[in-house]
């Protein structure tokens, strides 16, 4: 059994109340364009969103109908930011399926998504609480702003570790961290608690773009999407923003020159792979990821004993390990 596997089992009740929610959901909308919903719903994530969500729920104690209508919100709005992240990323494929930009086009794509994004705000609306309110406009916010400066920086080849931070805290961490929070909001948590719950769900949320990020040095394996389209994007990582740092100066200013004239050929993708592996820059990214995780484990520290606490620390290594 992988790790993921065995998380999801120790929320298997919930998790299964939220899948049935989450399909009816997306059931019963006009006849025009329901087989494009059926389209994106016939093919689940991992649903990591709703794991992180009902454990610290559990975390705070007990899960409830709050929990699970939290979760709805979140996964519908991760669902949107997917399907429009496709045509932003103009990559064809997601969840080992045709991405939503591919199988019809991208204008199908930026509606569906805003339709998608529309069911996650009248859910929002539903729950008739401000902080839930609070919590998902500041979300949308750091999203679309994440979203816009990492696009600006491809175009300006930026390279610099603190704005690569910034970016995937708010592009990532920022629906993790939502997700901590409103958990342990349904748990009827203190602002504290719940402050210290957003710390870990942001944390998890920065590993997990981080690993996303190293997928991309390698081949494509069991992920499911494409790899190798970052550095084609423009896009600069971890992994390649430390080897810039650390490689002797003439050698990564001729990398940077790639970078700045966006001289994204094949041959030069590869030089720059090839460029952050020979600078050590995967082992950096995960240097970094383990000093995030010993954080959060510092921060769980203060968490009783319990099956969620164990499931929570399994997640964090899981979302460091994980190979898709
Ligand atoms: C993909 O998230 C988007 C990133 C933040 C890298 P997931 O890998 O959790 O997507 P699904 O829901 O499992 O497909
Ligand atoms: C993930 O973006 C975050 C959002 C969708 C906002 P990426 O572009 O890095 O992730 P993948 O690799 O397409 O899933
Ligand atoms: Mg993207
Ligand atoms: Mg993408």
């Amino acid at each position: 059994m992988d790790k993921l596997t065995g998380i999801t089992q120790s929320v298997q009740r919930e998790i299964e109340t939220f899948n049935n929610l989450f399909a009816a959901s997306l059931q019963d909308h006009h006849s025009d364009f329901q087989s494009m919903i059926d389209f994106i719903s016939g093919k689940n994530g991992k649903r990591i969103r709703p794991i992180v969500l009902i454990l610290s729920a559990k975390l705070c104690g007990e899960t409830n109908q709050k929990t699970i209508d939290y979760a709805l919100i979140l996964e519908l709005l991760h669902t949107a930011t997917l399907i429009h992240d496709d045509v932003v990323d103009n990559t064809m494929e997601r969840r080992a399926q045709p991405s939503v930009n591919a199988q019809f086009d991208n204008r199908i794509a930026v509606l569906l998504g805003d339709y998608i994004l529309s069911l996650a705000i009248a859910h929002a609306v539903r729950a008739q609480n401000d902080i839930v309110l609070k919590i998902i406009s500041r979300l949308a916010h750091n999203l679309a702003e994440g979203e816009l400066s990492q696009l600006i920086d491809s175009k300006k080849a930026v390279v610099a570790e603190d704005r690569y931070f910034d970016v995937i805290r708010k592009k990532t961490a920022i629906l993790l961290s939502s997700c901590s929070e409103l958990g342990a909001l349904s748990a009827g948590a203190t602002p504290e608690t719940r402050e210290k719950l957003r710390f870990i769900g942001e944390n998890l949320g920065l590993c997990f773009q981080i690993r996303d990020d190293i997928f991309d040095y390698f081949d494509q394996g069991e992920i499911g999407k494409p790899t190798g389209n970052d550095i084609r994007e423009g896009k600069i990582t971890l992994p390649l923003i430390h080897a810039l740092q650390a490689a002797p100066q003439p050698v990564s200013s001729a990398m940077l020159e790639i970078i700045s004239k966006q001289e994204f050929t094949p041959g030069n993708i590869r030089q720059l792979i090839e460029f952050a592996k020979a600078y050590h820059g995967i082992e950096y990214a995960q240097s970094r990821m383990q000093e995030i995780k010993a954080k959060t484990l510092e921060l769980l520290a203060d968490f009783p004993c319990s099956e969620a606490k164990t499931a929570m620390i399994d997640l964090m290594g899981y979302i460091i390990e994980r190979k898709k």
